[in-house]
């Protein structure tokens, strides 16, 4: 046997076993990189499946704060709350998101009652889950969403959310110049501790589609939302969204929708030193329980191998409609 006889390199030595993968893993994901999206309905002790969505409610209040007990328990430190209104509450200016006593003032208030600082509460600032044409604001007479008159309803609207105990205001509405106009009200209210997650890039996607189910509103949306929300073909223009976003003071950002975007991710991870969250929506949760139902994939090792992409492509974390189950399964 002569020298040449055998590989220069021999990469699988560490792959060998367990321990030793263990030791060289280069990213990690635990249950604090995870935050779970809930959905809040009207009534008590009330569930309600949502058929394009396999496996999660809509929770009344009293069951959020039950689904917040379980999200401490599992490690989780945060959840994101979307509400569904009840038709009768819906109106072209979505006036209901100013109600100190909607769903989601309700929800907030209550879990932060009973866990205080367990956990973080973060409130989606977006009128499309309060208008009856499921724009996410205010529209003039050709359906355009009109941008600085949209900015005044939502700085109210985050306002009413951190009057409620809101420890995380998250705009997903993509209007421009939301971030500045609501941290200049927060500041001036005294919500001076009160943190800005803004959905930096949040792209035109269709992948969003159960979501709005979720909430109510796809049956209500006439056309699209391309001209405030992202064009899925850029990335510059991603970069340029944050930058602006953290120029008015947005303490992290978000790209979403997620594993399509992982180049995104990475992108403003590379150009800027803040957390970088993902979302991963719902048409990509619904895709994983359509592929492990079809016997594609193992459900298990599918949830926890895309939610480990996330944290490799640099995101500090992942909003995910999977996040109490994987946060279970990286627990146990
Ligand atoms: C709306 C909003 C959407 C989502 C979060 N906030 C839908 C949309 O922009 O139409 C989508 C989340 C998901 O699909 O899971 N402001």
């Amino acid at each position: 046997m002569t020298n040449a006889a055998f590989p220069d390199l021999r990469l699988r030595r560490t792959r060998r076993t367990g321990w030793s993968r263990a030791m060289v893993r280069e990213t990690h994901l635990a249950p604090s990189n995870l935050i779970w999206p809930l959905f809040v309905c009207p009534g008590t002790a009330t569930e309600e499946p949502i058929a394009s969505l396999p496996g999660v409610s809509r929770w009344s209040v009293d069951r959020i704060v039950e689904r917040a007990k379980d999200a401490v328990a599992a490690g989780i430190p945060c959840i994101a709350l979307f509400p569904y209104t009840e038709a009768g509450r819906r109106s072209d200016d979505g006036a209901e998101a100013l109600n100190p006593d909607n769903l989601m003032c309700r929800a907030t208030a209550a879990v932060k009652d009973a866990l205080g600082d367990a956990i973080g509460v973060l409130t989606d600032v977006a009128l499309d889950p309060y208008t009856s044409h499921g724009q996410d604001g205010l529209v003039d007479e050709g359906g355009y969403v009109l941008n600085d008159e949209t900015v005044d309803v939502l700085v109210g609207q985050a306002l009413n959310q951190a009057r409620a105990g809101a420890d995380i205001i998250a705009p997903s509405d993509m209007m421009d110049g939301r971030v500045g106009a609501i941290r200049e009200a927060l500041e001036m209210e005294g919500f001076t501790h009160v943190q800005i997650m803004s959905y930096a890039a949040k792209y035109a996607s269709a992948f969003y589609g159960p979501f709005r189910d979720a909430v109510g509103s796809r049956g209500l949306l006439k056309g699209d939302k391309k001209t405030y929300q992202m064009d899925p073909a850029n990335v510059e223009e991603a970069l340029r969204e944050v930058e602006a976003d953290l120029a008015e003071g947005a303490d992290s950002v978000m790209v979403k929708p997620g594993l399509p975007y992982l180049d995104v991710v990475r992108a403003v991870k590379d150009h800027f030193a803040v957390p970088v969250y993902a979302y991963q929506v719902s048409g990509e949760y619904a895709m994983i329980e359509a592929a492990a139902a079809a016997g594609a994939g193992d459900r298990d090792a599918l949830v926890l191998e895309t939610l480990l992409a996330f944290r490799r492509a640099g995101a500090a974390g992942v909003l995910s409609y999977h996040a109490l189950h994987a946060a279970r399964l990286l627990g146990a």
